[in-house]
């Protein structure tokens, strides 16, 4: 019998389904026209919410969101990319290049909705934190958001699904049913992430906490 273990816990797994979505809803309302604009800058407060709850999740989530148990490390990653049969080691959380795009994704996403806060469409609608900026910083802001945080998004989120895709039909690994269930099969003996009514309610907690606080603070 195959031995299942849970790697991503529940609220890694709403944080990721929630980006997903909340990513989507940027691009569609940005597009919608400007009626939209206030919209979209409330959907990508809440992204900054969830980007916020992910690293504080990196310190106390489950252990393998935990950051410290990504193998980052410039030797393993080496290591990884020289060895020929890495596509078919199973590693419990991410592997050293997931680990790496994640940390890239999450900054990069993070630097979209910091520079949208500063941005200016010139038409009804600014970011909340445009009126303590010079009109330069505001232009600089606007001119990374549209871009080049704009397309690094769409090409870091192709690469995603494109890694996942090549993952499962060329070396057959299945990545997607451990996020959407939490669980992985055929694992070496290794560490189980926490997840229960506790660890859930926590994470929720902080969540709720920081898009109270932002959406206070800088009301859209
Ligand atoms: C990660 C979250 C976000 C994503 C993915 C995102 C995405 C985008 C995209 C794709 C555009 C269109 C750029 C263009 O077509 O030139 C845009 C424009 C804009 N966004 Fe965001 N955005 C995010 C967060 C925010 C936030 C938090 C605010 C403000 C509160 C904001 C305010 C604006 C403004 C003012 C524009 C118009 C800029 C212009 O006219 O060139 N965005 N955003
Ligand atoms: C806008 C769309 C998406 C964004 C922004 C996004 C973002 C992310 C992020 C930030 C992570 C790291 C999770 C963490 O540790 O917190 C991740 C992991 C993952 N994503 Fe996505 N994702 C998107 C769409 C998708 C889609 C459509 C799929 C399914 C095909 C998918 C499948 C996965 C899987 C399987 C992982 C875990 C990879 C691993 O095991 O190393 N994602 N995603």
């Amino acid at each position: 019998m195959s031995k299942s273990t849970k790697i991503w816990d529940l609220p890694t797994r709403i944080f990721h389904i929630a980006l997903a979505l909340l990513v989507m809803g940027a691009f569609i309302t940005v597009n919608l026209g400007d009626d939209w604009m206030k919209l979209h800058g409330q959907i990508g407060l809440s992204i900054l919410a969830l980007l916020s709850f992910r690293l504080v999740w990196g310190v106390f989530g489950g252990y393998w969101s935990r950051f410290s148990s990504f193998p980052l490390h410039p030797k393993k990653v080496m290591n990884h990319l020289r060895d020929k049969s890495r596509h078919s080691i199973n590693y419990p959380g991410h592997n050293p290049l997931g680990s790496l795009s994640t940390l890239v994704m999450l900054l990069a996403f993070t630097l979209q909705a910091l520079t949208g806060l500063c941005s200016d469409d010139e038409v009804l609608f600014s970011g909340p934190l445009t009126t303590y900026l010079t009109s330069s910083q505001v232009e600089f802001a606007t001119y990374y958001h549209s871009e080049i945080g704009q397309p690094l998004i769409l090409i870091l989120i192709g690469l995603h699904v494109l890694a996942i895709l090549l993952y499962k039909f060329v070396f057959k690994q299945n990545l997607v049913t451990p996020m959407i269930t939490g669980f992985k099969e055929d694992l070496q003996d290794c560490e189980a992430s926490q997840d229960n009514f506790g660890s859930r309610l926590l994470g929720l907690f902080i969540f709720l906490m920081i898009l109270s606080l932002l959406f206070y603070f800088l009301p859209i």
